[in-house]
Formats: C-alpha cells, structure tokens, sequence
C-alpha cells in the first residue's frame, strides 16, 4: 500500500518539504507521497492522533508547531533538550519527536568549514532555528555567540549552552564578528518580501569569515550579496540546510539514504521556477 508522509504547519501552502521528499520517492522508485496539512495550533494534538489512527508514515512539523507539538511525542534526548521537534516518526505505533533542524545546519558547517571544535561562531537570533543550531555547534566544542534584538533571550539561550555569551545587535556585534569564524543568520530578516533587509553590512565582515543564511528564499539574501561585496570566501545558503534536515527526517522515516542531489535540485528549480511567479515565502 502506498505509504503517507507530510509536514503540518500553519502557514504550510508553501512549504517546498513536499517538492523535495516527493521528488526523493520517485528518485528511488518508492510507492510513497509526501502532502500539506494546514493544522492550527488548537488542532495539532487531533492531528497527531489522527495521523495515527489513519496510518501516515511520518510527519514534518513546521511554524507554528514545532515547541507544542513536544508535548504529544515521546521526544528523542536531543529534540527534549532543544525544546521543539520538526519530525515524527510512526513505525513504532508511538509517535517518536525528533529534530533535525539542528543536523541540517551542523553538516552543512561541517562541510564548509570541516572541524567545528574551537571555532568562534556568532548567532544572529535566539528563536527556534537559533536553539537549535547553536544545540549542535555547543556540543561540537564551538565557542557560540548568540546576537539577539531581544538581549534577554540572547541571555536565556546563551545560558543554556556550556561555550557561549550573548550580545545585542548594536555596539559590539562589529568586534565581536571582527572576531569569529562562522557568521549564521538564524532569523528571518532578508526573507522574501524583505529583501533588502539584513542585520549585518559588508563593512562588519572580513573575507575568512564563513557566511552562512538559513532563509532561502531568495537563495541570495542580502547579507550573502554583503558577504560577496566583503570578499567572503565561503559563503552558504538556506537550501543545504532545507535539504539535511529534510534529508535526516527522510532517513529516519525509510531507514533509506536520501538521494540528496534530486532532493536538492528539486528545490533550487522549484524556488527558481516560483520565483518567476513571484509566489510569496517558503518555510521549512
Ligand atoms: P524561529 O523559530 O523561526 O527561529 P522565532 O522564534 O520567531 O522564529 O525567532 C525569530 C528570530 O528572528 C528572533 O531571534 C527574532 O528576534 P527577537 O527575539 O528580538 O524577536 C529575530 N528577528 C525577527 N525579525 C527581526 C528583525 N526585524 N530584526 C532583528 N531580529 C529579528
């Protein structure tokens, strides 16, 4: 029988998760399909059940969904700790929580810029994508700086880690990225339709620093045109980290490696194809 996986959100229309796993299933010739579900807040522990009750597969869980949806999951340690899950895998009858998010963003480093231990990372932002990414470069032995608008939650992340201090965004985030290593924007700001919008100039950077932005949408932010201009060298966008996370929960699901290249290319062609269109934003 055909086996059913989808991503719940709210927003979810679109979430390019289905583009991506559909066009993992037909890479490798499996009776499987991945859909949409708009589930509210209110709803996501029905939704939960009823997944299960109606045999789905597995599940992505997106915005606004990730932090509730622990409490209906027995939760993996990592995904517990982090205090949010993106994916939910039903093959034991119990619906099992994980996160991938923080992988995704951790092997795209890891290819990038190889040993993550004793490098200086500097955060912009202290919500989920922050926790999570910052969970994995902490336990690599990174030196992590979160930079948060809202210092107090920059406070209260950076105190859940075992390497880190946290800033606000004026006065010395221009030493403190003089100083680092990896530069990761972790928030939304520069996403479609903002998109001149970054929170850090070309004139803060210098060319050894490795940019890395999570909005994918444009693939080319703002800050990685700023992270050109500065002569930054290495410089990654949002889709590698859509694809490994999508790329994890893929495995977990189907104990199958992901054929990341279809994956991938799915992706960019879809996000170029939509772009002509001019659809308007894209969530994990
Ligand atoms: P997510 O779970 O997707 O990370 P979130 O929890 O809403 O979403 O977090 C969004 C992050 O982007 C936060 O760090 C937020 O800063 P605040 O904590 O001060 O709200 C940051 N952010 C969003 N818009 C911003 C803007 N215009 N300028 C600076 N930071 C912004």
């Amino acid at each position: 029988m055909k086996k059913i996986y989808g991503i719940i959100g709210d927003p979810v229309a679109h979430s390019l998760s289905p583009v991506m796993h559909n066009a993992a299933f037909e890479e490798l010739g499996m009776d499987a399909v991945y859909l949409a579900f708009r589930v509210p807040k209110g709803e996501l522990k029905d939704a939960i059940q009823g997944a299960k009750s109606l045999g789905i597969a597995g599940l992505n869980v997106t915005i606004p969904l990730k932090e509730k949806a622990l409490s209906f999951v027995d939760a993996e340690e990592v995904a517990e700790k982090i205090g949010a899950i993106n994916t939910i895998d039903f093959s034991s009858g119990t619906p099992v929580g994980y996160n991938t998010d923080g992988i995704g963003s951790l092997r795209v480093l890891k290819e990038t810029v190889g040993q993550i231990n004793g490098k200086k990372a500097l955060i912009l932002g202290a919500g989920g994508a922050a926790r999570a990414i910052s969970f994995y470069l902490d336990v690599e032995g990174a030196m992590v700086t979160i930079a948060n608008r809202t210092k107090e939650r920059a406070a209260q992340l950076a105190s859940r880690l075992h390497n880190a201090d946290f800033i606000g965004l004026e006065g010395e985030l221009e030493r403190r990225i003089k100083a680092s290593d990896i530069l990761i924007n972790a928030t939304s700001v520069g996403m479609h339709p903002n998109e001149d919008a970054t929170l850090v100039n070309a004139d803060l950077m210098h060319p050894d620093l490795v940019v890395f932005d999570i909005v994918y949408n444009p693939m080319e932010t703002k800050l990685l045109k700023e992270a050109k201009k500065a002569g930054v060298k290495k410089i990654v966008d949002g889709v590698k980290m859509l694809v490994y996370q999508g790329a994890a929960s893929f495995k977990i699901w189907t104990k199958m490696e992901p054929p990341i290249e279809a994956m991938e290319k799915a992706v960019r062609d879809a996000l170029i194809r939509d772009r002509l269109h001019s659809r308007i934003f894209y969530i994990l």
